[in-house]
């Protein structure tokens, strides 16, 4: 089986079709996304009505996606965020917003073998920044594998001999080959708003049958969005942000 891993894409469409695109050429059997369909960029109801066209999908939800269909409060975020959120509450579709309400909260268990979650899997909402929180994140997980989101880093944390290890992941591609008796934490990045300095749409895949997780970068029309964004009266530094990759 050939799993899709993306997280993140924050109303950008433009990075999502690229994202898409990209993977036509290379077989996929399920889509598994991370977490925040919405929140920063300027076309939430194309992604989410683009999303829906997607067929065996397992989606969790993120933070923004429960901030903005009013499951969360916008204290917890900083004024940019927060602006971005009323503005996508105000111009997002009905229908979308009960499907954002309905999204499930990780961690999601998906075919006995991966586990899915947007922040950690002890709490939806938790940074893992680091090998302290993925030790944390390990005793919770169930599954050998587990995805999470929300940081907008590519990430790697291996469990082995009871030793864990975090690697950035900066190359793209970059192939990962599961060994056995490990475990992996593994994030693929963020396809609307990466902030490791590249500014190229993030995600993954995964092949149960190799036992390969190989991380892509996908070029796209960044202008484009970031017209949207400024069109759209969003603060500008979300425009800004995208051409840097912060
Ligand atoms: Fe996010």
């Amino acid at each position: 089986m050939r799993y899709l891993i993306f997280s993140d894409i924050h109303g950008n469409l433009e990075a999502l079709e690229a994202v898409l695109n990209e993977v036509k050429r290379k077989r996929i059997d399920y889509f598994l996304f991370l977490g925040d369909l919405i929140g920063y960029g300027a076309s939430p109801n194309e992604v989410i009505k683009r999303i829906l066209t997607l067929k065996k999908i397992f989606l969790v939800r993120g933070n923004h996606d429960k901030a903005v269909c009013g499951l969360d409060s916008i204290q917890t975020f900083n004024p940019i965020a927060a602006s971005a959120i009323e503005w996508t509450r105000k111009n997002l579709q009905a229908k979308y917003e009960s499907f954002l309400q309905g999204l499930p909260k990780g961690p999601l268990i998906i075919h006995q073998e991966i586990s899915l979650c947007h922040g950690a899997p002890f709490d939806e909402d938790y940074y893992i920044f680091g090998e302290f929180d993925a030790v944390e994140a390990f005793s919770f997980i169930e599954t050998p594998l587990c995805f999470f989101g929300h940081t907008h880093f590519p990430f790697i944390y291996v469990e082995k001999d009871q030793q864990v290890e975090g690697t950035f992941i900066q190359e793209s591609p970059f192939e990962l080959k599961l060994e056995k008796g490990a475990r992996y934490l593994i994030n693929p990045g963020s396809v609307g708003q990466p902030r490791d300095r590249d500014p190229r749409a993030a995600y993954a895949i995964y092949d149960s049958q190799t036992k390969k997780i190989k991380f892509y970068r996908a070029k796209y029309d960044i202008n484009r969005a970031q017209k949207k964004i400024l069109e759209a009266k969003l603060p500008s530094a979300l425009a800004e942000r995208l051409s840097l990759g912060i």
